[in-house]
């Protein structure tokens, strides 16, 4: 089986996976892409947030086969060290992650926001972002793709 990750075709081994495999599993046992968070299983939380051809998709309940073709996007895929996507470099202004284990699925979650609603109301990310956060988060999530998409809007991303 051949998956499209991170704009990269990667070949994985038939014999290591089933077609009905989690996306997840294959991500995180196989690939070792471990910033995909394990969390419920069940499709309620939201940590194992990756993007399929944009949009935001819990793969804890996504059989690999099934992105066969597509485009995957991790958070490994999301910005690097030196050159951060603006909703990382606004989740460090604003001081979100405080666990940290929920927040790789409300990057990638946010990001698939970005890309359908460059500006999006308070009312558009809860809307959207319904990834749970033991921490309680939320309103520095909120924050910070406000401070993310004004970044984008003024072509200040990294
Ligand atoms: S681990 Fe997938 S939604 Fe919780
Ligand atoms: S930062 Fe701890 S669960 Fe969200």
């Amino acid at each position: 089986m051949e998956l499209t990750i991170n704009g990269r075709k990667t070949a994985v081994d038939d014999a290591v996976i089933a077609p009905e495999m989690p996306l997840l599993w294959v991500l995180r046992d196989v690939l070792e892409l471990t910033g995909t968070k394990f969390g419920c299983g069940v499709a309620a939380c939201g940590a194992c947030t990756v993007q399929v051809d944009g949009q935001a998709t819990r793969s804890c309940v996504t059989p690999v086969a099934a992105v066969v073709g597509k485009q995957i996007r991790t958070i490994e895929g999301l910005g690097q060290p030196d050159a951060p996507h603006a909703l990382q470099q606004a989740w460090a202004q604003h001081d979100v992650p405080q666990c940290g284990y929920c927040q790789s699925g409300m990057l990638m979650a946010a990001a698939a926001l970005l890309l359908k609603s460059p500006n999006p109301s308070d009312a558009e990310i809860d809307a959207a972002i319904t990834n749970l956060c033991r921490c309680g988060t939320y309103p520095r999530v909120r924050a910070a793709i406000h401070t993310a998409a004004a970044l984008l809007q003024s072509g200040k991303k990294a």
